[in-house]
């Protein structure tokens, strides 16, 4: 990690327990992202369809009571860290009062949000006073037309605002998602890592994978190490490292600034030999894996008011279902993937 939580409410690791979910690999998962809402404000296009999306209804949501159930049991299990994402975690309401629960379990390290940015003007700073640290925002483009392009809203200021809500309400680790797509947005590579470097932000550029109905196609991803080169005409890398041994990313300072720019290469060098995570989806099933359609429903016992003892056999048969690498269509082989990413959180 490249920066840690700051005093006041933000977690602390002093409670933690023993690291106990180990799956049939020998991974030890730690970290558990937490879908709260399958909905979102924006339509990106490798993300969801233009129009017709279907999303759960209301009831189908878990309630925070129940989120902070499983994850008070999965953190006694030894997970530390607890991603909230979407669809868009923040147009669910008073999301900083779950963060806030999550924040005061024993044991927990760090409570970071994947969001896209366009309500952080606004809830930045209830987020930071809850105990949230970190932050990684989706941001395709710097330029107004071409965000408009692949979000399908006329957005980017507001994220912009977001952006600078967040700093100012002390978030020091902001990490910027991209995901280049030839003939897309390729055009916003150079823009966006230079503002980037210039904001201090830290940018990672992000393999476009196949996913739910996305109309990914191979010539449209463009690689990591394409994207590296079109870098070096602009900026002087230093070499690649990653935050943690566990991080699917590779980052590279910028030389002479005290910038990063990353990569995460999920296409052409996928991670899953140190993967460390399950994933819990808007509608409470735990997904052992982005890119496998296998669910575990904990709705079910988490309603009928099952004990804990129950919860961590769940959580254990999810860590022991965990592929040992992706089952992921091949290039020119339709995805399995019957949700929308959305629906499952990235
Ligand atoms: N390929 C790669 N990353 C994706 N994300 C969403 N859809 C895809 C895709 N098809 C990423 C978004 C966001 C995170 C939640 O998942 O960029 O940062
Ligand atoms: Fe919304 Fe994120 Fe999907 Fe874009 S990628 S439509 S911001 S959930």
């Amino acid at each position: 990690m490249l920066g840690e939580g700051g005093a006041g409410g933000s977690p602390g690791a002093s409670a933690a327990a023993p690291v106990q979910l180990i799956d049939g690999q020998g991974r030890a998962i730690t970290d558990l992202r937490i879908s709260v809402t399958d909905r979102c404000n924006l339509r990106c296009v490798y993300c969801l369809p233009a129009r017709g999306a279907r999303f759960l209804a209301p009831g189908r949501l878990l309630s925070f009571g129940e989120i902070a159930r499983l994850a008070a049991v999965a953190v006694g299990l030894g997970i530390r860290k607890l991603r909230l994402t979407g669809g868009e975690p923040l147009v669910r309401a008073d999301l900083d009062r779950l963060v806030a629960r999550l924040c005061a379990i024993p044991g927990v390290a760090d409570v970071p949000l994947t969001t896209n940015g366009v309500l952080l003007a606004g809830q930045a700073e209830a987020l930071y006073a809850a105990g949230a640290r970190r932050l990684n925002i989706s941001l395709d483009a710097v330029e107004a037309g071409a965000f408009q392009r692949m979000t399908r809203a006329p957005a980017l200021r507001a994220v912009l605002v977001g952006i600078a809500a967040a700093r100012r309400a002390g978030f020091r680790d902001i990490k910027l998602n991209m995901i280049p797509i030839r003939g897309q947005n390729e055009d916003q590579i150079l823009p966006l890592a230079r503002w980037a470097v210039d904001e201090g932000l830290h940018l990672r550029f992000i393999e476009y994978m196949p996913f739910g109905a996305n109309p990914w196609s191979p010539e449209q991803m463009l690689s990591a190490k394409e994207v590296h080169r079109r870098l070096g005409e602009a900026f002087s890398l230093g070499p690649g490292r990653r935050a943690s041994p566990s991080s699917p990313a590779v980052d590279h300072q910028v030389l002479g600034t005290g910038a990063y720019l990353g990569f995460i290469p999920s296409m052409t060098a996928p991670f899953c030999p140190n993967c460390s995570r399950l994933r819990l989806t808007a509608d409470g099933r735990l997904r052992p894996c982005l890119h496998a359609d296998t669910e575990i429903d904990v709705a079910a016992a988490l309603r009928a008011g099952a004990p804990p003892e129950r919860l961590r056999g769940l959580l254990r048969l999810a860590a022991a279902s965990k592929p040992p690498g992706r089952v992921l269509a091949a290039p020119g082989k339709p995805p399995q993937q019957r949700r929308f990413m959305a629906s499952v959180g990235g």
